[in-house]
C-alpha cells in the first residue's frame, strides 16, 4: 500500500499535507510513502527531510497520482489533477464538500473515494483529526497580527514620559476556534477585547480569556455538531442594531462568524463601517463565505470611510510551517484511522469514516 503526498498547485497555497514527521508516522503503519518532489518547499521543508523520514521522491503530480493508493493534499485537486487520479484512489484533503458540488461530482465520476477534512465529525474521538480547528487557530492568531500592523495605534496601554496611551479596543465577532484564538492574541498584545457569538455557551470561554462578552439580547441555537444554527429574521435584525452601536466604539473588529454551507451572516453593514473612527481596521475571516462585512472584498485590502478592511481567505498559508505541522498531525491521525496493518481498512459503519467520506468509489471496504 502506498500513500502519496502531492505538492500544492493552487495559487498562493504554501502548506503541505504531511511534514516529514507525519511521513514517519504514516510509514510506521507499514505503508510506503511517495512524495512529489518540492512538496514541502514552500513550508521550508526540503526534499531531503522527507527522504530521511523514509519517503521515496517522485517527479510531478501525475507520477504521485499513478503510484499512490491514498493521495493526500491540502487543497482540492484541480480538474486536470482529478483526471490523473486512478479509479479507486482514496483522496484526503480540504475538498469543500458544501460549497463545491461540481468538484465533488468530478471526483465521484472519476471513481475516487474522497475524504474531506472539513467533514470529519466534531466528536471527541476525532479531535486529533480536526483540521478545521488547527487551521482556524492559525487564522485567528494571524488576523490579529495583521490588524495590529495596520492600526495607526498601539494595542497596549502605555504610560511613558511623553504621555499615556490608551489601549486599543478590539471586537471579535464569532468566538469559535478562530475567534477564541484572536481574543487570546489581542489580549496578549494588551488590547481591551470584547466578543460576541450567538452560541450562549461561548460566554464563559470568552470571559476566561479576559475579554468581555457583548450582551446583544440575541441567543441562537447550537447544532449537534457544535456549530451555529441560522438565526431567525427577527433575531438577525435585533442583533444588527445592537452590533452597529458596538462596532463604532472599537478600533479593530475581527470577524469569524460562519454557518457551515451558508453564506456568512452580514454583521457589519456599510453604515457600521462609516461609524468607525478613521484608521480603524476590520479583518474579515469569513471572506471565503462572502464576508461578515458588507464592504469586504475577497483576498483584498480596501479602505472605505477611512477604515481598512482585509478579506484574506487563506491566512494559514501565510504561516506555512506551523500550519503544515498541525495539519500533518490531523492528516496522519486520519490516515491512522483508515489504515490497519499496512492496508486500507474502510469501515463505513464507523462515524468518522462515514462522516468524512464525500464520494465512494470502488475500493476494498470492510463493511
Ligand atoms: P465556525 O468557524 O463554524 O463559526 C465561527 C463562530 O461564528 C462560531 O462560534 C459560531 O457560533 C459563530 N457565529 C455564527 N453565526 C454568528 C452570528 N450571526 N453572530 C455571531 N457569531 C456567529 O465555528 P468553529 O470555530 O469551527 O467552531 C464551532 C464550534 O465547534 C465551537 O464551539 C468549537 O468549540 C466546537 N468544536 C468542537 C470540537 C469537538 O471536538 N468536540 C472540535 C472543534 C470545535
Amino acid at each position: 500500500m502506498r500513500v502519496g503526498l502531492a505538492r500544492e498547485s493552487a495559487a498562493g497555497e504554501r502548506r503541505v499535507a504531511l511534514v516529514p514527521d507525519g511521513v514517519e508516522r504514516v510509514a510506521r503503519a507499514g505503508v510506503d510513502v511517495l512524495v512529489e518532489r518540492g512538496a514541502g518547499g514552500a513550508s521550508m521543508l526540503g526534499d531531503e527531510a522527507y527522504v530521511a523520514a523514509g519517503a521515496t521522491l517522485v517527479d510531478g503530480f501525475d507520477a504521485v497520482a499513478a503510484g499512490a493508493d491514498v493521495l493526500v493534499k491540502v487543497q482540492k485537486p484541480s480538474p486536470k489533477e482529478v483526471a490523473a487520479l486512478r479509479e479507486g484512489t482514496v483522496l484526503v484533503g480540504f475538498l469543500q464538500p458544501l460549497t463545491d458540488p461540481d468538484g465533488v461530482a468530478r471526483l465521484a465520476a472519476q471513481g475516487v473515494t474522497a475524504f474531506a477534512l472539513e467533514a470529519i465529525p466534531r466528536i471527541t474521538r476525532a479531535q486529533a483529526m480536526d483540521a478545521l480547528s488547527s487551521q482556524s487557530t492559525v487564522a485567528g492568531y494571524k488576523a490579529v497580527l495583521l490588524a495590529a500592523e495596520r492600526l495607526p495605534k498601539f494595542f497596549p496601554m502605555l504610560m511613558t514620559a511623553a504621555g499615556t496611551v490608551a489601549p486599543a479596543r478590539v471586537l471579535v465577532l464569532g468566538a469559535g476556534v478562530a475567534g477564541l484564538q484572536a481574543i487570546a492574541t489581542a489580549r496578549r498584545l494588551g488590547a481591551v477585547v470584547s466578543a460576541f457569538d450567538t452560541r450562549p455557551v461561548v460566554k464563559e470561554q470568552v470571559e476566561s480569556l479576559g475579554a468581555t462578552f457583548l450582551e446583544l439580547g440575541v441567543q441562537g441555537e447550537e447544532t449537534a455538531g457544535g456549530y451555529a444554527a441560522d438565526l431567525t429574521d427577527e433575531q438577525r435584525r435585533l442583533q444588527q442594531e445592537a452590533l452597529t452601536r458596538a462596532i463604532g466604539d472599537n478600533d479593530v473588529v475581527v470577524t469569524t462568524a460562519l454557518v457551515p454551507g451558508r453564506p456568512a451572516p452580514k454583521l457589519i453593514t456599510a453604515d457600521a463601517v462609516a461609524s468607525m473612527r478613521a484608521g480603524s481596521v476590520i479583518v474579515d475571516l469569513a471572506a471565503e463565505a462572502g464576508g461578515n462585512c458588507e464592504l469586504t472584498e475577497r483576498d483584498a485590502e480596501v479602505v472605505r470611510h477611512g477604515v481598512t478592511i482585509l478579506g484574506p481567505t487563506n491566512l494559514p498559508s501565510t504561516m506555512p510551517l506551523h500550519a503544515s505541522q498541525l495539519l500533518s498531525r490531523n492528516v496522519s491521525a486520519l490516515l491512522g484511522h483508515l489504515i490497519a496493518d499496512g492496508e486500507l481498512s474502510l469501515d463505513f459503519a464507523d462515524e468518522i469514516t462515514a462522516g468524512a467520506c464525500v464520494t465512494r468509489g470502488r475500493v476494498a471496504a470492510t463493511s
